[in-house]
């Protein structure tokens, strides 16, 4: 299949969860905001062939200066359906493919997005980028007893960018909202419940979604670090020494930290 295909980074949050007191896609990783991370891999990518932005109403005027011409800027709405709902709206005519990605996934990688291009290219019309459960899963009752073990052999993890033929997800999104389903986070189940087959491909664990401030945490270990500047550990953590690794370990040393409360650089608040 030939055609154009358009990434849509859906940027349109609060951010409430990151508590940053901005719109999550505005938080910096490393002194660059989300957006501009996200919109990095799909600019540079081979595959993409044109971006739009959704990004939160007010903040339309100063993403669209910071983006310039490398993408088409869009106000989201009350929901992430909605805004992809208003970027899908400004896709050009001619675009075939659409990718669907969130904003708070800063850290997307270029064979990711390739893997969805390539299974899209084949005849595919809905394609997630997934890895599987690590945890074992158990389902609980309202009282927090377990009923069951799930077996996790068929579980998987979903991120994005998701992508679609362009007239299947727009489909989608007109059935949704005939239904007065508007709060919806996942695109491919809106072409699951009108029986479209939804193929996977492998993720990547270095994709991961920022939703809280332990993520934020996270995403400043695994993104690379801006040239030659040492990125300073929050908690004061240090590399281990490799002599160590093989010393015995007390149980209580191994305990998980406690989340870092970051400000938006990522440092301590
Ligand atoms: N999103 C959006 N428009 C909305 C809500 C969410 O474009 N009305 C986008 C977010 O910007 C994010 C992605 O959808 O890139 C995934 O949403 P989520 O992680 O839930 O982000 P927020 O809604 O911003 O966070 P929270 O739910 O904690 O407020
Ligand atoms: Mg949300």
């Amino acid at each position: 299949m030939a055609g154009r295909v358009a990434a849509v980074i859906v940027a349109a949050g609060s951010g409430e969860r990151l508590g940053a007191g901005m719109p999550k896609a505005l938080v910096s990783l490393h002194g660059r905001p989300l957006l501009d991370w996200a919109l990095d891999a799909f600019t540079g990518h081979p595959d993409i062939d044109t971006v739009v932005v959704v990004a939160p109403a007010d903040a339309v005027p100063a993403v669209r200066a910071r983006v310039g011409h490398r993408a088409r800027v869009v106000a989201g709405g009350a929901s992430r359906q909605r805004s992809v709902d208003f970027g899908l709206a400004a896709v050009e005519p001619d675009v075939e493919l659409v990718l669907v990605h969130d904003a708070a996934r800063p850290l997307v990688e270029a064979p990711v997005i390739s893997a969805v291009v390539a299974r899209l290219r084949q005849g595919d019309q809905a394609v997630i980028p997934v890895l599987p459960v690590t945890d074992t899963v158990k389902r609980v009752d309202p009282a927090g007893r377990v009923v069951a073990t799930v077996d996790r052999t068929e579980l998987r993890a979903v991120q994005t960018p998701q992508g679609f033929s362009r007239a299947v997800l727009l489909a989608a999104h007109r059935a949704a909202e005939q239904r007065s389903l508007t709060e919806v986070t996942d695109d491919a189940g809106l072409l699951e419940a009108l029986g479209v087959a939804v193929q996977t491909v492998p993720g990547a664990e270095s994709c991961l979604k920022i939703t809280t401030p332990y993520d934020l945490w996270l995403a400043h270990r695994v993104a690379p670090e801006p040239d030659g500047v040492p990125v300073p550990d929050p908690a004061g953590r240090t590399a281990p020494d490799p002599a160590d690794l093989d010393a015995p370990t007390n149980p209580a040393d191994q305990a998980v930290p406690e989340p870092a409360v970051l400000s938006e650089s990522g440092r301590p608040a």
